[in-house]
């Protein structure tokens, strides 16, 4: 309690206590200017003693002691007050320390939960990857065989563009493992509204009405399109979880809101300027007190096994806390909820999205590829050959570097897998480097980012990220032989 901030103005002996930090005695409340103290003077009390509680250097409180004698100070019975006061500051000083003690707590607990996640959303992103790998193998492949004008064309472009949502996805996967945040661009907060709803497509229950309240002017945020819209698809996707059972109202709201000095800063913890505020509004079972205090915990989850994680408000927090916004909600058991996301608003203009080009490079040369995962070594040997080169695939390292060694001038490239059994796709890379120097090596992963720093001096001119598209790495494979062929040194 800010006692001397409630009692200021008033004049009777809590404001004189809390404003002298020691005890005041007044014996004559009939004269007392304190509404309060009037009060009790019309009561029949005549006397007041106000003791200050100090916490911490401060007061905390004021204990006020009122009797019906005239009693002028005492020096004997303020030296048992003020024993009295201190008692009460050391309760409210260990139950303060106690509290301070189980958020610190929480937050440990929390923190730890978040780190194994992390490493369990790598390892699971690392293996999602190659499947996606596959799929993009299978599909551009599709694509180059099918004419454009065939009607299965463009589902192959549907396949593709899915799949380009799960890898941005496991980009972000990886940068939480990693606590990275991804790149960010200036967007129009109605396109990601308008393209998430798309996604959403049939999981939008059918008994719920779809109501849009946004448009072009609803404001430019600065931040990673695919984290934007995770935090979407998470709210869509448990507001219409929570309509489930019955016919109800969803209505996806956005508009710029100028956060004032002062105002609702404090309530949204955020530092005043002009914020675009997003509302996701559902008419659905609503929340209890108890399931709005744990809401945005990590693995906090009221649904059924396979129904939900509970990592979907943490996540979405992490996202909108990166991005210096806030999520705020308000709700009651059986009327609905609403949520709230805050991000700080932007001028700069859009990025324009990249031309679907399906087009691959066609080339000339001998290609060593590497990879313990058969499946990705026979879609990128049909890949390459598509493209025109020659391929000799292995699954096993040791064997491909026998493969080498018995004409160390046959390739112009290898591609290899980094993480492999008994030879890893670094170690291959040096044996190949210090065989023929000038053949160029790329080197791949579903773990992205890790090993760019030692690329130089394992003699790996290039890195390339799974899953890979086929035109980068057509593009890639085309420049790195032209390299060589034209004797620019690796
Ligand atoms: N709109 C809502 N209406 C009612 N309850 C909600 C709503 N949004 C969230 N909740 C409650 O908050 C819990 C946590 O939500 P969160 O999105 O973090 O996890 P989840 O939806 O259970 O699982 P996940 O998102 O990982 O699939 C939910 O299980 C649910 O109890
Ligand atoms: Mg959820």
């Amino acid at each position: 309690m800010n006692c001397a901030a409630n009692h200021q103005a008033d004049g009777g002996l809590v404001a004189k206590a809390c404003a002298d930090q020691r005890l005041r005695w007044n014996d004559d409340l009939g004269n007392s200017k304190c509404a309060f103290e009037q009060l009790a003077a019309e009561s029949g009390m005549r006397s007041a003693v106000a003791v200050p509680v100090q916490v911490r250097d401060e007061v905390a409180a004021v204990l006020e002691f009122f009797t019906v004698e005239q009693r002028p100070a005492n020096a004997g019975l303020s030296s048992v007050l003020i024993d009295v006061g201190t008692l009460v500051g050391r309760v409210i000083e260990r139950r303060r320390a106690e509290q301070e003690q189980n958020v610190l707590e929480t937050q440990v607990r929390a923190s730890q939960k978040l780190e194994s996640l992390g490493i369990l959303a790598g390892g699971i992103a690392h293996d999602f990857n190659n499947i996606l790998q596959c799929i993009f193998g299978h599909t551009q492949l599709s694509l180059m065989s099918v004419p454009r004008e065939h009607e299965a064309y463009e589902a192959m472009l549907g396949v593709e563009e899915a799949a380009e949502h799960a890898r941005e996805l496991v980009t972000q996967i990886l940068a939480f493992s990693r606590k990275a945040p991804g790149h960010r661009e200036a967007l129009r907060i109605a396109t990601v509204l308008d393209d998430t709803i798309k996604l959403m497509g049939s999981s939008l229950c059918p008994s719920v009405t779809l109501v849009t309240e946004y448009d072009a002017s609803s404001g430019v945020v600065l931040a990673n399109p695919t984290q934007i819209q995770q935090v979407l698809l998470n709210l869509i996707t448990n507001a219409c979880h929570a309509m489930k059972d019955s016919a109800g109202m969803l209505r996806i709201a956005a508009s710029p809101e100028l956060i004032a000095a002062g105002s609702q800063s404090v309530e949204y913890n955020l530092p005043p300027g002009t914020y675009v505020c997003i509302e996701v509004t559902d008419t659905g079972i609503g929340m209890d007190e108890a399931t709005q205090s744990h809401l945005f915990e990590p693995l906090f989850t009221t649904k059924q096994p396979g129904e939900g994680t509970g990592l979907g408000l943490a996540t979405a927090l992490g996202i909108v806390s990166g991005c210096s916004g806030a999520i705020t909600v308000e709700s009651q058991l059986g009327n609905g909820s609403t949520f709230r996301v805050f991000l700080p608003a932007c001028d700069l203009p859009e990025t324009q999205p990249a031309e679907n080009n399906t087009d691959v490079q066609p080339g000339v040369g001998r290609i060593l590829f590497v990879d313990d995962a058969p499946e990705l070594t026979e879609i990128g040997k049909r890949s390459l050959e598509r493209m025109g080169y020659v391929v000799d695939a292995f699954t096993n390292s040791h064997q491909a570097l026998k493969a080498f060694q018995q004409d160390c001038q046959l390739y112009d490239l290898v591609i290899t897998d980094a993480m492999m059994p008994r030879m890893t796709g670094q170690e291959l890379a040096r044996e190949i480097h210090n065989l023929n120097p000038a053949v160029p090596v790329i080197l791949t992963s579903g773990t992205i980012g890790v090993y760019e720093s030692q690329l130089r001096s394992l003699g790996i001119q290039s890195f390339m990220a799974k899953p890979m598209q086929l035109r980068s790495l057509g593009e890639e494979v085309k420049r790195l032989i032209h390299r060589k062929a034209s004797g620019v040194q690796v």
